[in-house]
């Protein structure tokens, strides 16, 4: 399958920003006045959890809402979790997993990453799953093993790999303004390609949707994008600005898949 055949797909991470009116105008004035093909592009926004319901409830049915994170455990004493039966069951189709803040930040491992993925599987929901290497990673030219060490350690919990979208965001690329060069980024996509031929299966590598994240910005969008094995963003920053709109048009006008 060539990447004509992958729908494009883009996130926008919240992360922890917005107040109730600053969500409701992003939704009304950027979201919903995106026009965009839904057979070449999908597009999911994240918000707080405390958002997650007014959002749904704002947006057009052309944008979904994922969650930021999801709980490794079931429902019950787990106090401040939100369990993947608990999306589920609001209705909410996608997660992140594996965020550079929730593993560098909170100290979120491989293994929590795993569990966190088994979960999702376990009733349906997509994942998002996260990965990426340090800037002393890059230099030393560890980023392969890097990223392989992190794929390795949740390929046992996926069960149907049609729910896993995965993302390659270089930890020195987010929130710094240092966007990934096309052709590091293209370079990596290929490697992260190659582990799922290698480790799954022809099939799964050709339809596996490979996200890059790190300072998107309507600028850097359509050059990277324009790249064979890079099928959409995961954007944080420009994620909260009008901008996201322009990220979305690029996509969507793009030509890779035409
Ligand atoms: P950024 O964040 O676009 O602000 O670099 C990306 C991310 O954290 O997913």
């Amino acid at each position: 399958m060539e990447s004509a055949q992958r729908k494009m797909i883009v996130g926008g991470n919240w992360k922890s920003n917005g107040t109730v009116q600053s969500i409701k105008d992003l939704v009304n004035d950027v979201l919903n006045k995106a026009e965009f093909d839904t057979e070449r592009v999908e597009v999911i926004v994240a918000p707080i959890s405390i958002h997650i319901a007014s959002v749904k409830a704002l947006l057009k049915e052309n944008v979904k809402v994922a969650a930021q994170n999801v709980s490794e455990t079931g429902n019950g004493a787990f106090t401040g979790e939100i369990s993947a039966e608990q999306l589920k069951d609001f209705d909410v189709q996608w997660t992140y997993i594996g965020h550079s803040e929730r593993r560098n930040v909170f100290g979120e491992t491989d293994a929590q990453v795993a569990n966190k993925v088994a979960k999702a599987q376990s009733v349906g929901l997509n994942a998002i799953v996260c990965i990426g290497e340090h800037l002393e990673q890059r230099e030393a030219g560890e980023t392969n093993m890097v990223l392989k060490k992190m794929l390795d350690a949740f390929k046992d919990s996926v069960k149907d790999w049609s729910k896993i979208v995965i993302a390659y965001e270089p930890v020195w690329a987010i929130g710094t303004g240092k966007t990934a060069s096309p052709a590091i980024a293209e370079e990596t996509h290929k490697y992260i390609r190659s582990w799922v031929k290698e480790n799954v299966s022809e099939e799964v590598a050709n339809g596996m949707r490979i996200q890059y994240g790190g300072s998107v910005t309507a600028a850097t969008a359509p050059e990277l994008i324009s790249q064979p094995n890079i099928d959409g963003f995961l954007v944080g920053g420009a994620s909260l600005k009008a901008e996201f709109k322009d990220i979305i048009t690029a996509m969507n006008n793009s030509e890779s898949t035409a």
